[in-house]
C-alpha cells in the first residue's frame, strides 16, 4: 500500500509488506478484512440517491461512528472505508497524499478537507452513482476506473498507438475436456485426490519455506516462512533496510522490523491469523459457501476448470483447477467496495512432492499495486520447530 510519510504502526505493517499466498485460503495483502457472512445487500440513501452498499455486519460500526468527517459514506461498515481507499488509489493511480493532508507533527489528517483533490472525490462518487443509477438500472457499469485508467486527470484524445490489452484467460466455448467434471463438488474432490489426499496431508503437522520473493521493481529478497498446524505462522523476510518478520501464535500477531516490534490487531491480525491455518487447502468446501462450476477456461495456456466461491459478503473468489492435473493453478480474489471491485490474482505453479503431499514451489502475486513472484528452493515437512519462535521477540 502507498502510505507515503506515514508513520503510524498500521501504516507500517501495511506498507511494502507482502504476506505470500501459500494456499488458496490467504491471499493478497490487501485481503484484509473480516468475513462478514451474516451481512446483507441493502440499498442506502444517500442524499436522496441510492448508494447500493451493505450494511454493516452484527456488531460492526458504521464509518462515521469510527471516522471523523464521512459524508458520502454513511451506513458503510466501518472496516470497508479502506479497501474503498484502495479502490480509488488503484482507478487513479493516486497516492492518499494526493487528497489527503499530511502534517509534519501530527501526521496524517485524514478527516480535514483541506486538498481539492478530496472535495472532487466526493463530487465524483455522487456523480458515478447518478450515472449508474439514471443510465444502468442501479448496476456498477461505471466505477472510477472507467474514466480515470490508472490517471488522476482522464485522456480525452485517444492515444496515437494502441497496443492490444494482454488477456489473462482465452474463453473458448468449444474447448473439449475428456471426462469432463461437471461439478465444483467433483472438481474439489480431484484437486483433493492430487495432492496427496487429505489423510496425507493431515499426516504433515509443520513446514518450514525457503526461498527468494522478486517484487516489482526487480528487487529479490530472501524469505523463511514457518508454520506448524492448526494454526501458528512465522514468515521473516529481508530487504534494503533490514530484517522483517511477522508472526502469530494462535493468540498473538505481531511485527518486528528492524528496532520496532509491536502487536497487530483488527484486520491485520485476521490477515495473519487467516494466513497461519495450516490445514486450509483440504478444508477447501468448508471455507467457502455456494461453490460452483462457472466456466472452462485457458489459463496460461493450460485448460482450467473456473469455480467461482463467496468468502464473505465482500470477499468473492474465482478459483481455477487444471483440467488434467487437477491442481489449483490460480486464484483470483474480487473484494467488492461501494465504488467497484479490487482484485488479486495468485498463480500456483511447480508442485512438487514434499512428504506425500503436492506443494507449489513458485507463487505469483499480481493486484493493484503488487507483483511479485516467490520461488522457493526448499520446502521441508514435519522438522522439529520450536514453539517458542511463533511467540512476539521480548524486548
Ligand atoms: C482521490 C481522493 C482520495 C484518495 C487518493 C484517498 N482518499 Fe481517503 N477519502 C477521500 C474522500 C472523498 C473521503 C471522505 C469520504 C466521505 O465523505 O464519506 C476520504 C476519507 C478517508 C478517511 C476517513 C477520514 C475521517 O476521519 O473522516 C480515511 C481514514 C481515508 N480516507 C484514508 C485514505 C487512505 C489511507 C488513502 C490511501 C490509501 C486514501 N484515503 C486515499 C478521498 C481520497
Ligand atoms: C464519467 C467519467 C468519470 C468517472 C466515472 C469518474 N471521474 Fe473523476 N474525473 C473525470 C474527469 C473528466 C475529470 C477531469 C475534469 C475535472 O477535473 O473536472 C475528473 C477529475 C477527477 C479528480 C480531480 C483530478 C485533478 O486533476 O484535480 C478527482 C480527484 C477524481 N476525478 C476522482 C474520481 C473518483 C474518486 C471517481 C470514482 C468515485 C471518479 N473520479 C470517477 C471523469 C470521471
Amino acid at each position: 500500500m502507498v502510505y507515503k510519510k506515514s508513520s503510524g504502526k498500521l501504516f507500517l505493517f501495511l506498507s511494502g509488506l507482502l504476506i505470500i499466498s501459500l494456499s488458496y485460503g490467504f491471499g493478497g495483502k490487501n485481503l484484509n478484512e473480516l468475513k462478514h457472512k451474516e451481512s446483507s445487500k441493502e440499498n442506502l440513501s444517500l442524499k436522496n440517491k441510492t448508494l447500493k452498499i451493505y450494511s454493516p455486519s452484527v456488531g460492526e460500526k458504521p464509518a462515521e461512528e469510527v471516522y471523523k468527517n464521512i459524508k458520502v459514506f454513511k451506513g458503510l461498515p466501518a472496516s470497508r472505508l479502506l479497501p474503498t481507499m484502495h479502490f480509488i488509489e488503484a482507478s487513479l493511480g493516486a497516492d492518499c497524499g494526493d487528497c489527503h493532508v499530511h502534517d509534519k507533527v501530527k501526521g496524517w489528517e485524514f478527516d480535514s478537507d483541506a486538498k481539492p483533490g478530496k472535495k472532487k472525490a466526493r463530487k465524483m462518487i455522487e456523480m458515478m452513482n447518478d450515472i449508474n443509477e439514471h443510465h444502468f438500472m442501479g448496476h456498477q457499469e461505471v466505477t472510477c476506473y472507467t474514466c480515470h485508467r490508472g490517471k488522476f486527470n482522464p485522456q480525452t484524445v485517444p492515444a496515437l498507438l494502441t497496443l492490444p490489452l494482454k488477456t489473462e484467460e482465452r474463453k473458448d466455448e468449444d474447448i473439449k475436456v475428456a471426462n469432463r467434471l461437471n461439478t465444483a463438488g467433483d472438481i474439489i474432490a480431484k484437486y483433493l485426490k492430487a495432492i496427496g489426499g487429505k489423510d496425507a496431508y493431515q499426516k504433515i503437522t509443520s513446514l518450514k519455506f525457503e526461498g527468494s520473493t522478486l517484487n516489482e521493481e526487480g528487487k529479490e529478497m530472501p524469505v523463511t516462512i514457518y508454520q506448524k498446524a492448526p494454526d501458528k505462522l512465522l514468515m521473516v523476510t529481508q530487504n534494503h533496510w533490514g530484517e522483517l518478520s511477522r508472526g502469530y501464535n494462535g493468540e498473538i500477531g505481531w511485527f518486528k522490523a528492524g528496532q520496532r516490534e509491536d502487536k497487530v490487531d483488527g484486520d491485520n491480525l485476521n490477515l495473519l491469523k487467516d494466513a497461519a491455518e495450516f490445514y486450509k487447502n483440504i478444508n477447501i468446501d468448508k471455507d467457502y459457501s455456494n461453490l460452483r462450476l462457472s466456466d472452462i477456461v485457458v489459463v496460461d495456456g493450460d485448460t482450467a476448470y473456473e469455480v467461482k466461491g463467496t468468502l464473505s459478503a465482500y470477499l468473492n473468489d474465482k478459483l481455477y483447477f487444471d483440467v488434467n492435473t487437477g491442481l489449483l493453478i490460480r486464484r483470483i480474489e474480487y473484494d467488492n467496495t461501494p465504488l467497484g471491485n479490487l482484485q488479486v490474482q495468485t498463480d500456483y505453479k511447480d508442485y512438487r512432492n514434499v512428504d506425500g503431499v503436492l506443494i507449489p514451489f513458485t507463487v505469483h502475486t499480481a493486484g493493484y499495486e503488487t507483483n511479485q513472484t516467490t520461488n522457493f528452493t526448499n520446502i521441508t515437512a514435519n522438522r522439529e520447530i520450536a514453539d517458542n519462535i511463533f511467540d512476539m521477540p521480548a524486548k
